[in-house]
């Protein structure tokens, strides 16, 4: 089902059930404007009406990666920043439909991810990194904040001290430190980075559907309510699962020693 939007070109792989997200802004670095954040919108609409699709492997995981060399993403768009259509003409912003996304999100980030860009991979189940890439929050240099909480989740994720150094500061800071902080899950070396983003996606992919998808909502539970909420939440889900094929099926080919095949169900 490949396709193109105007600023997003959409893949995906049916031997894997990986789509693949390209933000095509290369010559202004990948900057979100409304088009750009619509059509990732759209991109991620179109691969989840394919997990629906009854033909081929459903969709399992989905890659957001940056067209061109320099950048995953360089933030809000700064000329088009007081314009309205900035934030797209969505009800929902992308950073929201990223997170609510029925499967795993896995931001690639080989160069800058600022600002927005930085928030939008925040919004992602990972953030996989080649060692080249930057990080960092700007908008104090135009007086403002990063406005989708990126102070709160690298707060989270690192500490509040980080926080404030990346936002106060505007600097930005190596994949290395990334990677000390909690801010990225894994870092790569330039030249290994494709093969190993690509090994982490398949593992991903192979995994039991149902059972990704509530850890990924146990996970965010984690940051957004309070422990007994998700121990509870937990502790249902579990149970449910108890009860699916894939369950079965990993019990069985544990059993038998081969490898499980799970189909979502
Ligand atoms: N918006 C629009 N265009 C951008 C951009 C942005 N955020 N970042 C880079 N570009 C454009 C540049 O204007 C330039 O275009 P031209 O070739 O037409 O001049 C092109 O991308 C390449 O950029 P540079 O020549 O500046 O490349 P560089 O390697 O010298 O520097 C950089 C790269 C450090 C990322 C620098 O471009 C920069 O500082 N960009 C601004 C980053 C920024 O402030 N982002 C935060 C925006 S606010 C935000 O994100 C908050 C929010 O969501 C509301």
């Amino acid at each position: 089902m490949d396709e193109s939007l105007d600023t997003v070109l959409v893949e995906f792989d049916d031997e894997r059930g990986v789509g693949t997200l390209t933000m095509n802004r290369p010559d202004a670095l990948n900057a979100l404007n409304g088009q750009l954040r619509d059509d990732i919108i759209a991109g991620l609409e179109a691969l989840e009406a394919r997990n629906e699709d009854d033909e081929g492997v459903a969709l399992r995981a989905v890659v957001l990666e940056g067209a061109g060399e320099k950048a995953f993403c360089a933030g809000a768009d700064i000329g088009g920043f007081s314009d309205e259509s900035a934030g797209g003409s969505s009800t929902r912003s992308h950073y929201d439909v990223i997170r609510d996304f029925p499967a795993p999100v896995i931001a690639k980030i080989d160069g800058y991810c600022l600002g927005g860009g930085l928030e939008t991979a925040l919004a992602c189940d990972f953030r996989l990194a080649s060692e080249g890439s930057t990080f960092g929050f700007p908008e104090v240099n135009l007086g403002i904040l990063p406005g989708a909480g990126g102070v709160q989740y690298v707060s989270k994720l690192a500490s509040p001290a980080v926080a404030k150094e990346l936002a106060m500061t505007g600097e930005h800071i190596s994949a290395a430190r990334a990677d000390e902080e909690g801010i990225v899950n894994h870092v790569y070396p330039d030249d290994e980075f494709e093969d190993e983003v690509d090994a982490f996606v398949t593992d991903l992919a192979g995994q039991a559907p149902l059972a990704i998808q509530g850890i990924k909502k146990s996970a965010d539970m984690a940051v957004h309510s309070g422990l007994e909420e998700g121990l509870e939440y937990d502790y249902q889900l579990f149970k449910r699962l108890l009860e699916t094929e894939d369950h079965a099926e990993g019990a069985a080919a544990f059993a038998e020693d081969r490898e499980p095949e799970f189909e979502g169900k």
